[in-house]
C-alpha cells in the first residue's frame, strides 16, 4: 500500500482529486468507484469546483456506488443516491443512466444484489474505487465478520456503525438496520482503490490497518492484498503512526 501524508482533511480533498482527476483526462470512458459518508464530500466538492472552472467533462464515464440502505427509496433525503446527487451528480455532466447506486426500496433485496453484481462484472468493473473507512474496519458497509469471498449482499448494520450514521437522521430509530454492499472480493477487484482517512475519530482504525495482520474481524486489513492501493491521511488521523 502506497500511502500519501498530508496535513488535513482540505489536503486530503485536494489529493484525491488530483489522483481521480488525472485518471478520468486520461481515460474518459472509465468506471468509478464511489463512496459516501463525510470523507469523500470535500473531494466531490473539489471535482465540483474543477468541472466549473475546468470543464473536466464526465459525459462518458460510469458510477458505481458502494452501498445503499436497504428501505430507502432514491428519493429518500437520506438515501446515497440523494446524496450522491445533491453533492456531486446534479453539478457536472455525468448523465444520470451512467450512475450507478443499489435500489433500497427493491421488494426483492438479494435479488438486487445479484443484479448489481451482474451490473459491475458487465461493465468490466470499477477502475478506480474510492473508499473511506469505518472507525470499525468495515469498507462499503462490510462489517467486521463478513468474508473476504463476499460479493454484493444485504448486510445487517452494527449498532457502532448506526450510531455513527445517526448524524444525519431525525434519532437513531430512524437509521436503517440493514443495508445493501458491494462485497469484500467486489470491492477487491477493482484494478486500483483510493482509501481516504481523515480525523481523530480513524486513527485507531488506520493504526489497525497499518500495523494488524489481514483478518476478516477487520474488514480493511484485505487491501494489504490488493496490488494497487493509496492511502490519503491527514496529520489527525496518522498520529504517531511512522510512515
Ligand atoms: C459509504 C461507505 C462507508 C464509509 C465509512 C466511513 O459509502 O461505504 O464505508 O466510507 O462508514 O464513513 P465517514 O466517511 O462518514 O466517516
Amino acid at each position: 500500500m502506497n500511502i500519501i501524508k498530508v496535513k488535513n482533511y482540505e489536503e486530503m480533498s485536494q489529493k484525491a482529486a488530483e489522483i481521480l482527476l488525472d485518471k478520468v483526462r486520461q481515460s474518459p470512458k472509465m468506471n468509478l468507484g464511489l463512496a459516501t459518508g463525510g470523507t469523500p464530500v470535500g473531494l466531490y466538492r473539489e471535482l465540483v469546483q474543477d468541472h466549473q472552472q475546468n470543464g473536466t467533462s464526465y459525459t462518458q464515464v460510469k458510477t458505481f456506488n458502494l452501498d445503499e440502505y436497504v428501505g430507502l427509496s432514491g428519493d429518500d433525503p437520506n438515501s446515497y443516491r440523494s446524496y450522491m446527487n445533491e453533492k456531486l451528480f446534479n453539478h457536472v455532466d455525468l448523465p444520470r443512466e451512467s450512475t450507478f447506486i443499489p435500489r433500497g426500496d427493491t421488494n426483492n433485496p438479494g435479488q438486487e444484489c445479484t443484479d448489481y453484481e451482474a451490473l459491475l462484472k458487465n461493465h468490466g468493473g470499477v477502475d478506480l474505487q474510492i473508499l473511506g473507512i469505518g472507525s470499525n474496519g468495515h469498507i462499503g458497509f462490510n462489517e467486521p465478520g463478513t468474508s473476504f469471498q463476499s460479493e454484493t449482499h444485504v448486510i445487517e448494520l452494527t449498532a457502532s456503525t448506526r450510531e455513527a450514521n445517526a448524524r444525519y437522521f431525525n434519532s437513531l430509530d430512524e437509521v436503517p438496520t440493514h443495508a445493501i454492499t458491494m462485497g469484500i472480493a467486489s470491492i477487491m477487484r477493482s484494478k486500483e482503490i483510493l482509501l481516504l482517512v481523515s480525523g481523530e475519530s480513524k486513527r485507531e482504525a488506520l493504526a489497525q490497518l497499518m500495523e494488524g495482520e489481514v483478518n476478516e474481524n477487520f474488514p480493511a486489513s484485505i487491501l494489504k492484498t490488493h496490488p494497487c492501493v493509496t492511502i490519503i491521511a491527514d496529520e489527525a488521523a496518522l498520529g504517531k503512526l511512522a510512515i
